[in-house]
């Protein structure tokens, strides 16, 4: 069993300026990766710009980065963080954004680097240092060192490197307040993804149990009222999202977020709810192929399998996908040697990956 995890973590309300001196020791220039519009709406570019022009840093905003983000994005913010002498990146946002800093920071150190050796971990030098700012509640990204891009041929690929975890990650309940609700419901069940798939994993370990069971304990209690959550219940959600970012940095996801990549991929489903379409199936896959575990996760959380699958269907957003036999046959090459199919605890192969799909989004009538 591994754990480590150095990243400097802070959650509490004005977080950004608290953090002003642990800003400015990681240097005099930083690059700003934010989303079009997010990063201002939830005033957390407005707090991050005031620090540092309080504390002189000098910093450029790249706002281009989108929803899934592409390996070019992140070679073109890593170009911009060169020619400004960049000494470190910060990323303020969602998965997208914080994935696209972590990798924005490994091409601002590395000038020769293309796409096929950021995927080869062909980097010579220390990517500059990362800070994230989450606004949303869900991806974990804030204390895992991986990154999942687009590559050039449009198929989501994740790099992890120990290089990859944020110097530094704040978190201000606050800044969920501005989020959709729709957004709200896919970021919470991909935080439940992330507990429930490392909980029933062959890499977990006791601590990584440890924090995928109080993560989706708090979900449980959670996922009823996303609507309607008050600035405490905010805050616990954010916790939630952290502690199964923890949890997956242990060990890796499983087959829903592995078959989840897909509806990303082709049919542009939000990531999130892309992987908690899976989650019903892979309850009952796991109580199967590891009663005593399923046994004490429903202890652990208060909530049984059948609980879970009811708590995840109302709060996952609706995915209106359908797909013929032939489309279903395509994608199975997909699920042959899939490291995250892998990990899933008990026999999950190819054939049952495409029974699972056939079961979910088979045509009506076809
Ligand atoms: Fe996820």
């Amino acid at each position: 069993m591994r754990f480590y995890v150095p990243t400097d973590l802070r959650i509490e309300t004005d977080v950004v300026s608290a953090s002003a001196e642990s800003l400015a020791a990681l240097g005099r220039r930083c690059l700003v990766l934010t989303g079009a519009a997010s990063a201002k709406k939830c005033g957390a570019l407005q707090d991050l710009c005031g620090v540092l022009d309080d504390m002189q840093i000098e910093y450029r905003v790249y706002d281009r980065i989108r929803q899934n983000p592409t390996v070019d994005a992140c070679t073109e913010a890593g170009m911009f963080a060169r020619q400004m002498h960049a000494e470190f990146i910060v990323g303020i946002g969602g998965g997208s954004v914080l994935d696209a800093a972590k990798a924005a920071a490994v091409f601002a150190a590395n000038p020769a680097l293309d796409e096929q050796k950021l995927y080869a971990y062909a980097w010579d030098r220390t990517p500059l240092p990362i800070v994230c700012i989450g606004t949303t509640a869900g991806t974990g990204s804030e204390v895992t060192p991986v990154s999942v891009l687009t590559d050039a041929n449009g198929r989501k690929r994740s790099i992890r490197d120990d290089r990859l975890y944020p110097a530094l990650s704040l978190g201000d309940p606050r800044y969920l307040a501005s989020l959709a609700p729709n957004f709200v419901r896919s970021c919470a069940v991909d935080a439940a993804a992330h507990c429930i798939e490392s909980y029933f994993n062959r890499n977990a370990a006791p601590i990584s149990r440890l924090f995928a069971s109080r993560g989706a304990a708090m979900l449980a209690s959670l996922l009823g009222k996303l609507d309607r959550l008050t600035d405490s219940e905010r805050t616990q959600l954010y916790l939630a999202s952290i502690y199964g970012g923890y949890a997956i940095s242990v060990t890796g996801t499983a087959f829903p977020h592995a078959m989840g990549y897909f509806l990303t991929e082709e049919y542009g489903v939000p990531h999130g709810t892309a992987c908690a379409v899976f989650l019903p199936a892979f309850l009952r896959h796991v109580e199967t192929a590891a009663p005593a575990d399923t046994a004490a996760f429903a202890v652990e959380t208060r909530c049984g399998t059948q609980g879970w699958i009811d708590l995840l269907t109302s709060a996952t957003p609706r995915c209106t996908v359908t797909l013929t036999d032939a489309q279903i046959a395509a994608f199975r090459q997909r699920f042959v040697r899939n490291s995250g199919i892998a990990r899933t605890v008990g026999t999950f192969t190819d054939a049952d990956a495409v029974r699972t799909l056939t079961e979910i989004f088979k045509e009506k009538g076809d």
